[in-house]
């Protein structure tokens, strides 16, 4: 029996992987457009749409950052909302560790795992600088390496939580007089829980997080990790490395999917489908965007540069971060005077502008070629443990989707490596897990 694929749709978001210059785009505000989505991944018989999350406008050189779009809705008002127009498609919602508390944030899941019929996820990140924090806590709030502790402690609590009702009996402080009581380095929670048990028992729970205590955090706790790796090395030492790390856990392989995020574009010849990937690049990056990349790797103004010429041949500024505070891309930039070393090596024998080179060095189309090739390589990945499946991002929004599920899906599903139908009422049954211990 070949594996089962599962796949989800990622709303598209606030970066420029989103083409809004595309005449099909449309608000990523109104009701409609998650609805649209919404409705074609649940046609589709995917297994979950997905919302990330970003708190806080971000900036560039202290200003707001506006060349793609700015802010988004709460999370949990479109889950809520989009609970009511759809039936069996599961709602996965990204909701911070850091900035929260979780008897609020078990209430608000268990509430959509009831409204929803069972169809809840929560997408548990901890993000990693205080810059976010600046709106929730006084000045911000917690060291990074705090940051999988109160993790571990926020989830723990919430899992009491969703299971104290009735609550079992290591929880009561007092089982006579039923009384529940958490207590840790990072929460002292008196109340018992105040929803009732709800039809998953639990929402699954998603993690998003690439560090060692990220890995260890989903691998200790988590039912599926929404990961950056969706090439075929490096899905697959992702996969085996999360996987590896279940048995410490007393856990089975299969109690943790890995779902990276994917792109695609498709043609009805491999040629089409190449020309338009890289029209979708280009308009991807516009030169206002490559110099604001730019800047975030050298950590310096650049704003005099011309994105059609060459690179700059000052190095990096490796003091701390100041342009561009909460730019994970920026964090992911480990050593970036190698890098831009590297950059410019690269520019120079390919003769490529600063737009050019950025086109070619962020971001990748993952799936590009006709749906036939699209669908025997997601197959492939999946079947080569290097996935179990996808979070798609389509790159338009809201209709991005309805090419793949009308020309992807059915492919898929003739190779017997997606259903037809949805087999159960819960998310939980469609990502194939089994009722939390
Ligand atoms: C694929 C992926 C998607 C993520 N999406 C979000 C997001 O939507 N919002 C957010 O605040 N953080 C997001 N994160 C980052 C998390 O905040 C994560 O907790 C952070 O990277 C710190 O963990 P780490 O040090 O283990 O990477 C994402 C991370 C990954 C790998």
């Amino acid at each position: 029996m070949p594996k089962q694929i599962h796949l989800a749709a990622h709303f598209p978001g606030v970066n420029n992987t989103t083409v809004w210059s595309d005449p099909e785009a449309g608000s990523h505000i109104e009701f409609e457009s998650f609805v649209k989505l919404a409705r074609t991944a649940e046609r589709a018989k995917f297994d979950f749409f997905f919302l990330a999350e970003g708190l806080r406008l971000r900036e560039q050189g202290g200003q707001i950052y506006d060349l793609d779009v700015v802010g988004r809705p709460d999370t949990f008002t479109v889950l809520a909302a989009l609970a009511a127009v759809t039936t069996h498609l599961g709602l996965a919602g990204t909701i911070n560790s850091t900035f929260n508390e979780p008897y609020e944030v078990a209430r608000q899941f268990a509430s959509l795992d009831h409204l929803s019929d069972g169809r809840a996820a929560w997408n548990v990140v901890t993000s990693w600088d205080a810059f976010t924090g600046e709106n929730f806590r006084r000045g911000g709030f917690l060291a990074e390496p705090d940051r999988y502790s109160r993790a571990t402690r926020f989830l723990e609590t919430a899992k009491e939580l969703f299971a104290s009702v009735p609550a079992p009996e290591g929880f009561l402080r007092d089982p006579s007089a039923g009384t529940f009581a958490h207590q840790d380095d990072h929460f002292d929670i008196a109340g018992r829980f105040n929803v009732p048990r709800s039809p998953q028992g639990r929402p699954v729970i998603l993690q998003a997080g690439d560090s060692d205590a990220g890995r260890e955090f989903a691998a200790a706790t988590a039912d599926a990790i929404f990961s950056r790796h969706g090439t075929l090395a490096e899905g697959q030492a992702f996969y085996a490395d999360v996987k590896g790390r279940l048995p410490k856990y007393g856990r089975e392989r299969d109690e943790l999917l890995v779902l990276p995020a994917a792109t695609f574009v498709l043609g009805d010849t491999e040629t089409e489908a190449q020309e338009k990937a890289r029209i979708v690049r280009r308009e991807q990056v516009s030169g206002a965007t490559a110099i604001k990349f730019l800047e975030q790797l050298w950590n310096r103004d650049l704003s005099s540069y011309d994105p059609d010429g060459p690179l700059p041949t000052v190095d990096p500024d490796v003091s701390d971060n100041h342009i561009a505070r909460g730019r994970a891309s920026v964090r992911m930039h480990r050593d970036p005077i190698a890098v831009a070393g590297e950059w410019r090596a690269k520019a120079e024998a390919e003769k490529l502008s600063i737009r050019e080179l950025i086109i070619e060095v962020t971001g990748r189309q993952n799936f590009i070629g006709t749906p036939a090739s699209v669908a025997s390589s997601i197959n492939e990945l999946v079947q080569a443990d290097a996935s179990d499946g996808f979070i798609l991002v389509p790159h338009v929004t809201p209709g991005g989707l309805d090419e793949f599920a009308d020309k992807v899906v059915p492919l898929l599903q003739e190779q017997g490596v997606f259903r037809t139908d949805y087999s159960g009422p819960t998310l939980r049954d469609h990502l194939g897990l089994r009722a939390p211990r």
